[in-house]
């Protein structure tokens, strides 16, 4: 039996509403947050304090996702808001170990990144410590860009990897995740599905979360 997990992401939403851009989305299992320096991607969002505000009036577990430089520095903050999980790149972490221990004795579940051309493979000695593996399905930056297909192999073999771990560690997608791509995605092993403008840009995201879960699920 597949797992399935819609987590939309709030770059898609208005800005300017976040809390009741929370209540559209209330059938998701959990808020994507994209945190940007403007260094890591050429793209500038918001963070600490807007987290930290989004973390107490959010009935959903916020999902941070790190697109900044100096990981090592600033995840271990974010940690310490009591978000559910901080993801943090792992192009940005001079010590991903270190790292993913430091968030986990914080108190939140860790997770690590790749970029569409990172590979797996240097990583995998290193799983156990991690909650969660997000493989970007597009270059990090913006939403609404198109799913990268040669992600797909690089998703199988995560899969592999973690079933060869024996741990019950997540296999998160983000970047062009609709109804079009997610059941490709789920395929190949994701079980963690972030999608930004397909969620926002429905006439009801609370229910697009639910078609995208089926989709995700194998149903039509
Ligand atoms: C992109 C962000 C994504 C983005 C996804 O760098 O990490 O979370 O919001 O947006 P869509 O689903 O529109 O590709
Ligand atoms: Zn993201």
């Amino acid at each position: 039996m597949r797992n399935a997990r819609i987590n939309p992401s709030i770059l898609s939403a208005d800005f300017a509403n976040l809390a009741s851009e929370l209540d559209r989305i209330h059938t998701a299992d959990a808020v994507h947050v994209d945190v940007m320096d403007n260094h890591f991607v050429p793209n500038l969002t918001l963070g600490l304090p807007v987290v930290d505000a989004l973390q107490k009036v959010s009935k959903l577990p916020i999902d941070v996702h790190l697109m900044i430089e100096d990981a090592d520095r600033w995840a271990p903050e974010y940690a310490q808001l009591g978000v559910d999980s901080v993801t943090f790149h792992a192009e940005a972490a001079s010590a991903p170990i270190r790292l993913a221990r430091e968030l986990r004795s914080a108190g939140t579940k860790a997770a690590m990144a790749l970029r569409p051309a990172t590979p797996i493979e240097p990583y995998i000695d290193m799983l156990d410590e991690l909650d969660m593996v997000l493989l970007m399905t597009v270059e990090p930056g913006f939403g609404g860009q198109k799913f990268l297909d040669l992600v797909l192999p690089k998703i199988r073999r995560a899969r592999a990897a973690i079933e060869g771990s024996g741990k019950p560690i997540a296999l998160q997608v983000d970047g062009g995740i609709s109804r079009d791509t997610i059941a490709r995605a789920a395929e190949a092993g994701a079980d963690v599905f972030v999608a930004g403008s397909a969620v926002y840009s429905a006439p009801e995201p609370s229910v697009e979360v639910d078609v995208l879960r089926n989709l995700a699920l194998g149903g039509h």
